[in-house]
């Protein structure tokens, strides 16, 4: 039985946006049994894609037993598959260092806050302007943070999401609406402005979340804005 793998939604949000973006280069934060990569690659070889850079420390380890490699090669991409087996903390600043541009990101790898972040930092210098960079398990307070950081403080945009189905929506959205009340009672300088909550809102039941990079980084060295 496979185990920690993306949904068809997911999939189908990944080969949407590579179908509209054809990234020539794109890069993958973690393996597992390879389906979100397969995605990938089916719909980059329909798109004139030249390689997808792929890492995971752990594929041959007892757990995996290298099915994710095993499942590229069944399907046949493995020309256009680079398999890097080690983190991606140590992996991705050495691509930096090489100078590798890309268009097109997904991290799914390690699930902490300073693991995706550290993650995003990298892979947002080697992407180009109107690249896009792909989050799965935005639903967990990690990842949704590295989100909102990066929604509120970087120059990027949401360019597609997959949300809770309406049964969680529900709850989700009470749980909103008392915040949406208690929030302006208890205002410090710390709490997100109105242009940030607005943003920060539209994350609402998002679990699989695709950004669009407008613009290189061009903030101060001291620039802050609480999120
Ligand atoms: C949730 S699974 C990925 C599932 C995959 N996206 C799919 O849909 O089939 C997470 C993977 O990240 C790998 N991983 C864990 N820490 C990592 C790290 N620091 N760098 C890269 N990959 C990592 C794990 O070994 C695991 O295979």
């Amino acid at each position: 039985m496979l185990d920690s793998h993306i949904d068809d939604l997911c999939g189908s949000l990944l080969q949407r946006t590579i179908r509209k973006l054809r990234p020539a280069i794109a890069l993958e934060v973690g393996l597992a049994h390879g389906i979100s990569t397969l995605y990938i690659l089916e719909a980059m070889s329909e798109n004139g894609g030249q390689k997808l850079v792929g890492m995971d420390p752990a594929q041959f380890d007892e757990h995996w037993q290298g099915s994710g490699i095993s499942n590229i090669r069944k399907a046949g991409y493995d020309a256009l598959y680079e398999f890097h087996e080690c983190t991606s903390q140590q992996l991705l600043p050495q691509l930096v260092q090489k100078g590798l541009r890309i268009d097109f990101a997904f991290i799914d790898g390690w699930h902490t806050f300073d693991h995706a972040l550290v993650d995003f930092f990298y892979i947002d210098q080697m992407l180009n302007d109107s690249g896009i960079v792909v989050f799965d398990d935005v639903g967990y307070p990690s990842i949704r943070r590295v989100c909102e950081f990066i929604l509120t403080n970087r120059d990027y945009e949401i360019h597609d999401a997959v949300r809770y189905d309406e049964d969680v929506s529900a709850i989700m959205q009470v749980k909103r609406n008392i915040k949406n009340i208690i929030l302006p009672l208890c205002k410090t300088d710390k709490t997100p402005n109105r242009k940030s909550r607005k943003k920060l809102s539209m994350l609402t039941n998002v679990y699989f979340l695709a950004l669009k990079k407008i613009n290189k980084d061009q903030r101060r060295w001291d620039h802050f804005i609480h999120f």
